[in-house]
């Protein structure tokens, strides 16, 4: 693809949840089902971006024309996307777990018979988002998401300056988004909250990318 408003643009993308390993056999996870990011690289793609995809655990096909990088953990997404600057802009959608198994067992797990649970510490996992918006190679466009069930833009609000991103999309998963067709988000930038209507998650990611086009088009005065 050598037309459109992206080309000559790399696009980095995460995208899916995160599996924390437990032991060999079990893990900890979340309810992303990749849609979102994958329909953002899609749009990207067709725009004439070079993407790159960091993709978690999904049931998903790569979209024509996208680089897809599998991981499992949150610790591998960090890496992978460390590994995939520099990147003009990032969209970092992955629903990455925020704790891991502090020592996954390397055997499974046995049931000891007196009816005690295993003990599970848990520990923080890097924030890539954060990391990446601190980092000297930081893409000049950062963009990250927020999945609220509740007070979705004051939350939304917030994060954008916690992590440093240029913009947060801010997504209400309070009702059947997670895995969903559909989705209503918030673009929340220096300048405001823009509120989109309900749409297929396609036509959302579409959005997002003109709206990413028209950004970087003012920014370097191509
Ligand atoms: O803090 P919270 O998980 O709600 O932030 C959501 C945003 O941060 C998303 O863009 C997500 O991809 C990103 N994130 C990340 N690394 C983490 C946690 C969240 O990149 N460990």
């Amino acid at each position: 693809q050598w037309t459109g408003p992206l080309v000559g643009r790399h696009v980095l993308i995460t995208a899916g949840p995160t599996h924390e390993p437990i032991d060999p056999v079990r893990y900890i996870a979340n309810r992303s089902s990749g849609k979102q990011g994958f329909a953002l690289a899609a749009a990207a793609a067709k725009a004439g971006a070079r993407v790159t995809l960091v993709s978690g655990p999904v049931t998903l096909s790569t979209p024509a024309g996208v680089d897809r990088v599998d991981v499992e953990t949150a610790r591998e997404m960090a890496a992978a996307v460390e590994a995939a600057l520099p990147a003009d802009v990032a969209i970092m959608v992955a629903a990455v777990a925020d704790w891991r198994v502090a020592d996954a067992a390397g055997q499974k797990l046995k049931k000891d018979g007196t009816g005690a649970p295993p003990p599970l510490a848990l520990v923080e996992n890097p924030d890539i988002l954060a990391g990446l918006c601190r980092s000297p190679r930081r893409p000049a466009l950062v963009v990250g998401f927020a999945a609220e069930t509740n007070d979705v833009i004051p939350h939304a609000l917030a994060k954008r300056q916690r992590k440093g991103a240029d913009w947060i999309v801010a997504n209400d998963v309070s009702d059947g988004v997670m895995g969903g067709a559909r989705n209503t988000v918030h673009i929340i930038d220096a300048a405001g909250v823009d509120s989109l209507p309900e749409m297929p998650k396609e036509a959302v990611a579409e959005a997002i990318i003109a709206r990413i086009a028209t950004t970087l088009a003012h920014t370097d005065g191509t």
